[in-house]
């Protein structure tokens, strides 16, 4: 084949801002991202709000709408708008799941939501929540339990007594004589039940443990188990241990036979696992689940249409269609994706517009590098020069036409919000550029080097009051994102972009047609 072989690596986390003030990218030694971009073809490209196709522009970008949007070409309705529009339009009511998660619990049993306890809207929203709650009570649901995971990552990273606030204040105003909703259990995302990609299924367990069996350190209410633990270790909300809520030494929330159980995130990448181990049969084999209660699970999304996962769900991902994966192999194209654990479902499923499974086994070879289970600030290289050495391997094997990696570091370290490491994540990706470069240049190809949303260049939220103390942001951000083309005579089109106009340009730089419903691409050659 004489094509030149395209080369896209996806900066995770890495986006464009004007301030230097605790801006991680800019303040980074980078010579190599410099370079490339005050040489060759470049632009901004959005990557949050509408632009991925969720609900606003105040929505920061995350990095499931982003590889969706990069991987597909268009721009789709993502499951946070999805979720706002059934439940605004009661359609979510009248599913006969729905009907079936309340026929249940309704006379003897509970109605358990698990999930992730904040407005980020990244894997969940509060509202969503309290939607759901108000209409059990409605339809005769008599006991309610929260599993509340705390976030601290999608917004403010001490921020959990806000929403605990909430729901427990909602709560109060829905109980009465027929009607009882409390928090039973909990902990910080990141040290139980929201593993992803099986980095650490140890995670999952201890979830089941807190959530189902109602095992683990107890109190009286989750205000005081987060305000002793802050105490004790100082963690934020995200690395804050497991809780279970008892009354008279009795966990008030454990999960029996006859009971109901939402997992009310709607992104499937953290969600996945848990509904393995409710939803799996006796085959299931990552942990011992020591009891199994038998309740009727349901997600508030299908997590993965391939594997089914989970069986039951609220409502319908987006369809995403006409991928550019898809069309690749149409083409004929070789493929090839490569990240570590923690990102490895981000250039695969979520590229693949959700989808685990390949197109074409023989077109397609996907990579994983195994994550460290390690906290990010203590390793902000995390596997980037392991990933390179792979990536640079399948470059110069000419068996692919189409490479496409992701680097995790500017977000994974972003969100500790530990800016110094932070650095060290931006510039351990740099170096990996370098050699990425050199690499692409041995074989005559060509380089894409964008990222999927900000997260490292905006590490400290604005203190709201003068005065007040700077605090760590944790979060993504608003920002744009760097598109650059290396390698091949371009000229970046005048207008406004964002990362649902990439799919055209791979097509463009493979001299390809490229698939009539995508978005226009960002290139004239
Ligand atoms: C996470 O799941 O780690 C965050 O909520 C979002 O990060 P990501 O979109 O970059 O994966
Ligand atoms: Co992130």
């Amino acid at each position: 084949m004489s094509k030149r072989p395209v080369v896209l690596v996806v900066m995770d986390g890495v986006g464009i801002r004007e301030s230097d003030f605790g801006n991680a990218v800019s303040n980074a030694y980078k010579p190599t991202l410099d370079d490339l971009w005050n040489n060759c073809p470049h632009t901004e490209i959005k990557a949050h709000g509408v632009a991925v196709g969720l609900p606003s522009d105040g929505d920061m970008g995350n990095s499931e709408v982003g590889h969706n949007a990069l991987g597909c070409g268009q721009i789709y309705s993502q499951g946070a708008k999805l979720v706002n529009e059934s439940i605004e339009s009661g359609d979510i009511f009248e599913t006969d799941t729905w009907k079936a998660l309340v026929d249940k619990c309704k006379d003897h049993g509970k109605m358990h939501f698990l999930g992730l306890l904040s407005d980020g809207n990244v894997h969940s929203h509060i509202n969503h929540l309290k939607a759901l709650m108000k209409r059990a009570k409605e339809d005769g649901v008599k006991e309610v339990r929260l599993h509340a995971l705390l976030d601290g990552r999608d917004v403010p990273e001490t921020s959990a007594l806000i929403y605990v606030e909430d729901i427990e204040n909602y709560m109060a105003e829905l109980n009465d004589d027929n009607f009882h909703a409390c928090i039973a259990s909990g902990g910080g995302r990141m040290k139980i039940t929201m593993d992803r990609y099986e980095a650490n299924w140890a995670m999952v367990e201890e979830g089941w443990h807190t959530h189902v069996l109602g095992e683990g350190r107890s109190f009286a209410s989750a205000k005081e188990a987060i305000e002793t633990y802050r105490a004790e270790s100082g963690v934020v909300d995200q690395d804050l241990p497991a809780f279970v809520i008892a009354k008279d030494g009795k966990p008030v929330g454990t999960i029996e036979d006859g009971d109901s159980v939402i997992l009310f995130n709607f992104r499937g990448d953290r969600a996945q696992e848990i509904s393995l181990a409710f939803d799996g049969d006796e085959s299931f084999d990552k942990f011992d689940r020591v009891r199994v209660p038998d309740v009727m699970y349901a997600g508030m999304l299908q997590y993965d249409a391939d594997l089914n996962i989970p069986h039951h769900f609220l409502s319908y991902p987006p369809k995403i269609k006409y991928t550019l994966s898809e069309h690749l192999v149409k083409h004929g194209i070789r493929q090839y994706a490569i990240s570590e654990t923690q990102k490895y479902g981000h250039v695969t499923y979520f590229w693949n517009g959700n989808r685990s499974e390949k197109f074409d086994e023989k077109l397609e070879t996907f990579e994983e590098v195994k994550s460290d289970v390690v906290p990010f600030e203590q390793r902000p290289w995390m596997k980037s020069a392991e990933i390179t050495d792979k990536l640079i391997e399948a470059i110069k094997s000419g068996e692919y036409d189409f490479l496409r990696t992701n680097y995790p570091n500017g977000d994974m370290v972003g969100h500790t919000g530990n800016y110094e490491a932070t650095i060290i994540g931006v510039e351990s990706v740099d170096l990996q550029l370098a050699r990425v470069k050199e690499a692409v240049d041995a074989v005559n190809g060509i380089l894409i080097v964008t990222a999927d949303h900000g997260n490292a260049d905006e590490m400290y939220e604005k203190p709201k009051k003068e005065g007040a103390p700077i605090k760590a942001k944790t979060s993504h951000t608003l920002n744009k994102v760097p598109f650059i083309v290396y390698g091949a005579d371009v000229k970046m089109k005048e207008g406004d972009f964002g990362l649902s106009n990439v799919a055209a340009v791979v097509t463009d730089l493979l001299d390809l047609p490229a698939d009539e419903h995508w978005n226009e691409s960002i290139i004239e050659k």
